[in-house]
């Protein structure tokens, strides 16, 4: 992030709202509850634990892509927006969901993929067709570069995120296609005034249907640079090069979401846009600042790519320190509040691994205090909190005895692909790569749902073979068990989301402040909304500790939650000039003058 934070506002000067109040349970369709035994999630079966998710408290639910899909990258590249996936159920289906979260109080955020679509889309199919065709500029064509040998290349060195080059050489018409994920997610030109149509008639019909606003992916990458120029070397080992300072918040971005944004402006409804790669802060305040009729609130990066080794190279090892995950919130939370802008919180989503083995590396018998930890640090952050599926009853990445035939995203099958390819003999970088898998490929978000300790983990029938394998983990990490047990992680993520509520001005509306900044063991932070301050403080090790609060004005301390037993029962533990933290032990206090 480059500019210094404007000086703190006065709470009064805060602007309020109800998008900024809720929290938000997230759905990937597949892997959530099967209904019909065909091994797939589906929408029934969403419905079927709405009860489930209402008793949580989150206040939003959001809908991973459901619509017709080749699902080569798993419904992030569409074939029809207006209809649903026969595997998942129908648009009636969808109403009934809808309806389902009203009847609870709860709203319905859908996933709008609009950077790109399927090749199978009808537009494509016929962009493709001709350099006639009428939707022939609804995609972004480029022709060939020849070199002085007369040797074909793609109009620039832009790799794709999924590996190789952004660009596909189609035929038929001689041109290249962009494409920054798979070759089969052609990526739409916002530059047609008949894109941006098509688009909007997109957010009415489903607005229309009773949505309440949008999940954005990649939104934005949506306006390029139409130069279209190389990208500077940074990796020199790699044949292609990041493109993002081409396409991530281009030219016409904040024009291209105010079109959006005006839409759901009429409908009261809201967004939250998944941005990578953004350096300038002032691009990211434009495109989230809540006068800007633009994004409610963003979904950044630098915390999930904390392991990543350079130059985005997500499967090689990263390593990382607790003061670096403090220093990235740190900023995030200082600048958002500062600046009118607002973060969509979140440890995992499905593009992450599983939070529990990310961010600590507990002994089996402290994963429900570690869970616990995590969710109390992550949701009493300034923000709107967000919960992957799984997250709340703390579940975990895949073993690591799966072979590569258990993995199915195309992220990291093409990378395994890539290098088999590129090193077929050596056996230590596979060697590496496959444990980089297991620690950061999506797989480890997408394993269903474990319902029950019944086989299959409830997910689907018992004779039934899941699309994906459930992780062996579900006798011991299920759903039915928490939901019996009131001091699971299920039922303290319930806790914890209640007390944001509770406390509404310090948790939603207050100034956050790092506390104790270098302690490489504790992450320690204040809440403070006018004179009222809240103190969060979290053991984030194995062991017992003990931490100095001299680093911290402490007055009268009233414990409002404490992750090993009930508030009142933590009470007589915190007070003096040493607290001491149990193994994971996240405490919550009010500090009064
Ligand atoms: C971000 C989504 O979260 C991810 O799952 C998808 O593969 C890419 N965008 C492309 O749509």
């Amino acid at each position: 992030m480059s500019s210094s934070p404007a000086p703190v506002k006065p709470s009064s000067d805060i602007h309020r709202a109800w998008w900024k109040e809720s929290s938000v349970y997230q759905i990937w369709p597949a892997s959530f509850k099967d209904s019909n035994d065909d091994g797939i999630g589906d929408i029934p079966g969403i419905i079927s634990k709405l009860d489930y998710i209402r008793d949580l408290g989150v206040d939003i639910v959001w809908l991973c892509p459901s619509y017709k899909s080749p699902q080569v990258d798993m419904g992030y590249d569409i074939s029809d927006y207006y209809s649903i996936a026969d595997e998942y159920g129908t648009v009636a289906d969808v109403e009934k969901l809808i309806q389902g979260c009203h009847e609870r109080g709860m709203k319905l955020l859908m996933d709008l993929v609009v950077n790109h679509t399927s090749d199978q889309h009808e537009w494509f199919k016929r962009s493709r067709s001709s350099k006639d065709s009428e939707f022939r500029d609804w995609y972004v064509w480029r022709p060939p570069r020849i070199d002085e040998n007369g040797t074909r290349h793609p109009p620039n060195n832009w790799v794709s995120h999924f590996q190789g080059s952004a660009w596909e050489f189609d035929e038929p018409t001689g041109e290249y296609y962009l494409h920054l994920y798979a070759t089969e997610q052609p990526d739409l030109n916002w530059e047609s005034p008949a894109v941006r149509k098509a688009v909007h008639d997109i957010v009415r019909f489903w607005l229309d249907k009773g949505a309440n606003g949008f999940r954005m992916d990649v939104i934005n990458f949506i306006s390029k640079d139409q130069a279209f120029p190389d990208a500077p070397e940074q990796d020199k080992d790699a044949v292609w090069q990041w493109g993002d300072r081409y396409y991530a918040n281009g030219p016409r971005l904040h024009e291209y979401l105010q079109g959006i944004g005006n839409i759901l402006k009429e409908y009261d409804t809201f967004s939250v846009g998944e941005m990578p790669f953004v350096k300038d802060t002032n691009e990211v305040l434009k495109a989230v600042r809540y006068d800007r009729n633009e994004i409610n609130m963003i979904f950044n990066f630098e915390h999930v790519d904390i392991d990543h080794a350079p130059y985005g190279n997500k499967f090689k090892p990263g390593s990382w320190k607790l003061t670096d995950l403090k220093s990235f919130f740190e900023r995030w939370q200082a600048f958002m509040y500062n600046n009118g802008g607002w973060n969509a919180l979140y440890w995992e989503n499905h593009d992450q691994p599983r939070s529990i083995d990310r961010y600590v590396n507990a002994p089996q018998e402290l994963r429900p205090a570690a869970g616990k930890m995590l969710a109390t640090v992550l949701a009493l952050h300034s923000g709107s909190p967000f919960i992957y599926q799984g997250q709340e009853i703390g579940m975990g990445n895949v073993p690591i005895e799966w072979g590569m035939e258990e993995y199915k995203d195309i992220d990291c099958l093409n990378h395994w692909q890539g290098l088999l390819k590129e090193k077929p003999f050596d056996t230590e970088a596979q060697q590496i790569s496959r444990q980089e898998y297991q620690k950061k490929s999506r797989d480890n978000a997408r394993t269903p749902v474990q319902w029950s300790a019944e086989p299959n983990g409830g997910f689907t029938g018992p004779d039934v073979k899941p699309w994906m394998s459930v992780n062996p983990e579900y006798s011991r990490v299920n759903a039915a068990d928490q939901v019996q047990d009131p001091n699971s992680l299920y039922h303290y993520w319930a806790s914890v989301l209640k007390l944001r509520k509770a406390y509404l001005d310090n948790f939603v509306y207050g100034n956050y402040e790092l506390v104790d900044r270098d302690n490489q063991e504790v992450y320690a932070y204040t809440r403070t909304y006018g004179t009222s301050k809240a103190l969060v403080v979290a053991n984030w090790t194995d062991r017992q500790l003990s931490w100095d609060t001299t680093a911290q004005k402490m007055g009268n301390v009233k414990v409002v939650l404490d992750t090993y037993e009930s508030a009142s029962a933590a009470q007589g533990r915190f007070s003096g000039c040493q607290w001491t933290l149990r193994p994971y032990e996240a405490v919550v206090t009010l500090l009064e003058e």
